[in-house]
């Protein structure tokens, strides 16, 4: 799968250095596709490659969104209108504000998918908790493109779990940063969450 990573910070290089180790066809959309910070990513993933926002923008099947929320707008502003493109949204907001219904308002052709948001990089470079791999809840309205995040989720050792649409996803936000508040001062960022079911539905 052709996949561009536009931000090449802790969570977009973390997935595109695994996404290119799995055999993905990977491209960094960077502000500097050039800098020491991007050449020494792509020292890590020699089959990856970087180009500018635009570049990978058109280069991607699917596209990661992966940069800090005030950046969201003018960066979907560079990447052109996406039609038909599979935009996975792992931003979020601190402001109270929604990072999904403004991704959506933003790139309206895309085919737009929430994923890998609520789990920090540390988790997602090591996804493994003994024999279990932590869960990555997705959501969005577009079932073929959330089958898409999910085998994507697969490939680097997530265990994927659709939760429906953003309203579903809204509630699980609001859960997840809950436990966030109660785990992470005893547990520090690196812990998972699993669901546990005995019948996969969907995801
Ligand atoms: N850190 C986490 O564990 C975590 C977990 C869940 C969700 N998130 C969300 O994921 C997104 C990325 O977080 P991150 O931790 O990967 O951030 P980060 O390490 O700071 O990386 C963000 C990347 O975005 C690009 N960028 C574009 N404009 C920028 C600007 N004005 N300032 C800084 N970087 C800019 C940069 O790549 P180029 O230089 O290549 O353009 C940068 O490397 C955020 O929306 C965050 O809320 C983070």
């Amino acid at each position: 799968m052709k996949i561009a990573i536009i931000g090449s910070g802790r969570m977009g290089g973390t997935l595109g250095r695994k996404w290119a180790e799995h055999g993905h066809a990977v491209m960094f959309g960077s502000r500097d596709p050039e800098s020491e910070r991007v050449l020494s990513l792509l020292k890590s993933a020699p089959r990856a490659k970087a180009g500018t926002v635009q570049e990978a923008a058109s280069f991607g099947d699917v596209l990661v969104l992966a940069v800090p929320p005030e950046e969201v707008e003018r960066t979907l502003g560079l990447a052109g209108d996406l039609k038909d493109k599979i935009l996975i949204n792992l931003t979020n907001r601190y402001d109270g504000l929604s990072a999904d219904s403004e991704v959506i308002r933003l790139a309206p052709k895309a085919r737009v998918v929430r994923a890998f948001h609520t789990l920090p990089w540390e988790v997602l470079a090591n996804p493994q908790f003994g024999a279990a791999e932590a869960t990555a809840f997705l959501s969005g309205e577009d079932s073929e493109a959330k089958e898409v995040a999910a085998c994507l989720a697969r490939d680097i050792g997530l265990d994927p779990v659709d939760i429906g649409g953003a309203a579903e996803m809204k509630e699980l936000e609001a859960v997840n940063a809950r436990l966030w508040g109660l785990l992470s001062p005893r547990y520090g960022r690196d812990y998972g969450l699993r669901i546990l079911r005995r019948h996969a539905e969907g995801n």
